[in-house]
């Protein structure tokens, strides 16, 4: 979709801010959001005039200082790519504060059926500690995860506008990240759902997050596996019933569940499959209209899938395996996080690295020599 001429279009950019309180803000949190959003607008507002995605920011000067964890200047709705200053007079600021939630808030995995096979899904609040560093971590050759995040963002909020005909506006809410396996999908479809939670703060009163085992969903039982899909979308629906409350679905390795009829009705397949893909697609399309419900999948086999399922995702997106030199930075960050926790040391001393032994290959044959100890050190 082509965004409008800027003189067509009278909204203004946005930079995105993000502030996360510390666990000691966390008993009054949901009292001062608002209060410590407004200070930070102010605050922004007499101290710069303009600022860059990525800056360090000193907050001490900030009276509520004491209760931030952390401040990013976190991303442009145009693009954080050019690295160019950003004057706040032209830009509106989003501030979203929030306060992870942790561990012990995590609610008990809704089990659906009284024997002991494993729930077919988890609830969990967002944004969670445990998903915390996530998008961080991720390191991809371009800005594809920044640019999904916009785009749904932007999707999100524009849903939300009160009188928008949906019989017009009718954006599938289904996202589909397919690659080969091992290319951070699962890792970018969870840090995404925290980013959107933490983006759209203030849009909902909460996030819940919803991950599902589709391999749970297959019972043993002929015809059972439909019916576990079919329970699985009506307790969807329900905690998804309250519009303020934003829900987002991941589902793993969507293939399982929604594999081509086609292919299975062709190999003379059991129609177990089938009903459950079956159900799948009705699930999906009752909760299309639900402008807080956003479904994140995951799929290792796009080409196996069932064609009316991969017509119904709004965005489709290709995740490649890192190149050689994505994976040269994410092995660079993994040794340096060891050696920030005093888990491996260098000895200088020590006998030179083989060259033959010590270098990244990636699968596409392409290599290249290890980060020297320096490299290591100084990053
Ligand atoms: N582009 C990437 N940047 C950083 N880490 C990555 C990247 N791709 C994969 N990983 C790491 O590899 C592991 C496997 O990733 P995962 O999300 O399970 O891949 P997939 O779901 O595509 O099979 C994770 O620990 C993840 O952090
Ligand atoms: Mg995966």
């Amino acid at each position: 979709i082509a965004a409008p001429s800027a003189r067509n279009n009278p909204k203004r950019p946005t930079l995105f801010i993000e502030v996360e309180l510390s666990d000691s803000a966390r008993d009054d949190a949901f009292l001062r959001t608002d209060e410590i959003r407004r200070e930070v607008q102010r605050w922004l507002a007499d101290n710069f005039r303009q600022l860059q995605v990525g800056q360090q920011v000193d907050t001490s000067s900030l009276t509520c200082s004491d209760a931030i964890r952390s401040f990013r200047i976190a991303d442009h709705s145009r693009g954080s790519v050019d690295e160019v200053f950003h004057t706040l007079q032209e830009n509106d600021l989003d501030i979203a504060v929030y306060c992870p939630f942790h561990g012990e808030d995590e609610e008990p995995p809704s089990t659906q059926e009284e024997d002991e096979s494993p729930s077919p899904f988890t609830v969990m609040p967002l944004p969670h500690k445990s998903l915390s560093g996530m998008w961080e971590s991720l390191i991809y050759s371009d800005d594809m995860p920044q640019c999904v995040l916009r785009v749904l963002t932007r999707m999100m909020k524009i849903s939300k506008t009160p009188n928008l005909n949906p019989a017009v506006i009718c954006w599938h809410n289904l996202v589909l990240l397919h690659g080969p396996p091992g290319s951070g999908k699962t890792t970018l479809a969870q840090a995404l759902a925290q980013r959107l939670a933490i983006r759209l703060a203030h849009d909902f009163s909460a996030t819940k997050l919803i991950e599902i085992n589709s391999h749970a969903l297959h019972s043993r039982f002929f015809g059972e596996s439909s019916k576990l899909v079919g329970k699985m979308f009506e307790a969807i629906s329900a905690i998804s019933s309250d519009e303020s409350l934003l829900t987002v679905v991941i589902i793993d390795e969507v293939e399982t569940l929604a594999g081509s009829r086609e292919n299975a009705a062709r190999a003379n397949e059991c129609s177990d499959a089938i009903w459950s893909t079956n159900e799948l697609l009705q699930g999906l399309d009752k909760l299309r209209r639900r402008r807080n419900v956003l479904f994140l999948c995951t799929s290792n086999f796009k080409d196996c899938m069932d064609a009316a399922f991969v017509d119904r995702c709004g965005i489709k997106q290709y995740v490649e395996t890192p190149s050689v030199e994505c994976a040269y930075e994410i092995f660079r960050s993994v040794v340096n996080e060891l050696i920030k926790n005093d888990l491996v040391t260098f000895d200088p001393t020590g006998p030179e690295d083989d060259p033959d032994l010590c270098r990244i290959e990636t699968a596409d044959g392409e290599t290249r020599p290890l980060p020297s100890d320096e490299e290591l050190y100084l990053n």
